[in-house]
């Protein structure tokens, strides 16, 4: 039996991808499952799915930007299943395009979803979690570019690089506390996904990015096996979840040249 059977995940962004992956794992564990989104068709899809094999799902339509649609998932939660133990931070959207170039919209749109998206999720359900006095862990989705910079990914990367930091600020807070609340922070490199569907796509030099991009997650890790990598990081109460190694040695050049204070050099190109 496993030790997450009967408890209780919410999961933002599960209607397609890596939340998606996340949401049919948690049901294998038996878990009570809370399912928002802003796709509602998604969403009546998956719930469906889930619930024929006997999950017990909540599905609630949700726009992670908004902090009152947050308020409204958690109520929902707590109404129907009195408690909340796992919190997934996972929504979120992609943006090509040269740092000059991106519109003020554009980049407020990034800023919305896949930062304050985040925030909005801990101001709304970490007093909760606190008040349970219970144990519970948070997943936020950042990105491996939460940890490295890509040319023409600026909006993205600036979003994850808030998204990994904000993290590791709670992980600090939650200990300070001494809080029965973990926290980890997802880092993946490409993972399946129609992530590039939310791409409003410029032209230019992003361009070819955004088909190295659109290749890369095409072939990427299926989200199952990304969920089981995840689970396994929550069970062992690990902060970095980064499931391609394969990054690794370019993230440890990037530090290497921040203790030398020598120039960046883009390394991913080559992987
Ligand atoms: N796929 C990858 O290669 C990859 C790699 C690293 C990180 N990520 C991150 O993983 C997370 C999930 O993305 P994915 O790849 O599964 O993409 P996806 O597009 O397949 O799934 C994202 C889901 O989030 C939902 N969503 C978007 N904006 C929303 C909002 N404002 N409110 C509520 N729901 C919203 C979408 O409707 C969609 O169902 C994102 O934060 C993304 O940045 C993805």
């Amino acid at each position: 039996m496993s030790e997450q059977q009967g408890r209780v995940a919410v999961i933002t962004g599960a209607a397609s991808g890596i939340g998606r992956g996340l949401a049919e794992h948690a049901g294998q564990l038996a878990m009570r499952l809370v399912l928002a989104d802003r796709d509602r068709a998604g969403l009546d899809e998956l719930a469906s799915e889930l619930a024929a094999r006997g999950c017990e799902v909540l599905e609630q339509v949700t726009d992670v930007s908004r902090e009152q649609d947050l308020i409204a998932l958690r109520d929902a939660a707590l109404a129907r299943f009195g408690g909340i133990d796992l919190l997934f931070n996972n929504a979120g959207v992609m943006q090509t395009g040269a740092s000059w170039e991106l519109s003020e919209a554009q980049w407020r749109r990034m800023l919305d979803i896949n930062l304050l998206g985040v925030t909005n999720g801990l101001r709304v359900f970490v007093p909760t979690l606190l008040a349970q006095d219970r144990p519970a862990h948070i997943v936020n989705t950042a990105s491996l570019a939460g940890l490295l910079a890509s040319p023409f990914l600026a909006a993205y990367t600036v979003t994850k690089q808030a998204v990994v930091a904000l993290s590791e600020v709670l992980h600090h807070e939650l200990a300070a506390l001494g809080a029965p609340i973990g926290v980890s922070v997802l880092c993946p490199g490409p993972v399946a996904s129609r992530i590039m569907a939310s791409d409003q796509a410029g032209g230019g030099a992003a361009a070819a990015l955004g088909a190295q991009l659109a290749q890369s997650i095409r072939q990427g890790m299926p989200a199952a096996e990304l969920a089981a990598q995840v689970f396994a990081a929550i069970d062992d109460k690990r902060f970095w979840i980064l499931p391609h190694p394969d990054f690794k040695p370019a993230l440890q050049a990037r530090t290497q040249s921040i203790l030398d204070e020598t120039n960046p050099v883009f390394l991913l190109a080559d992987l």
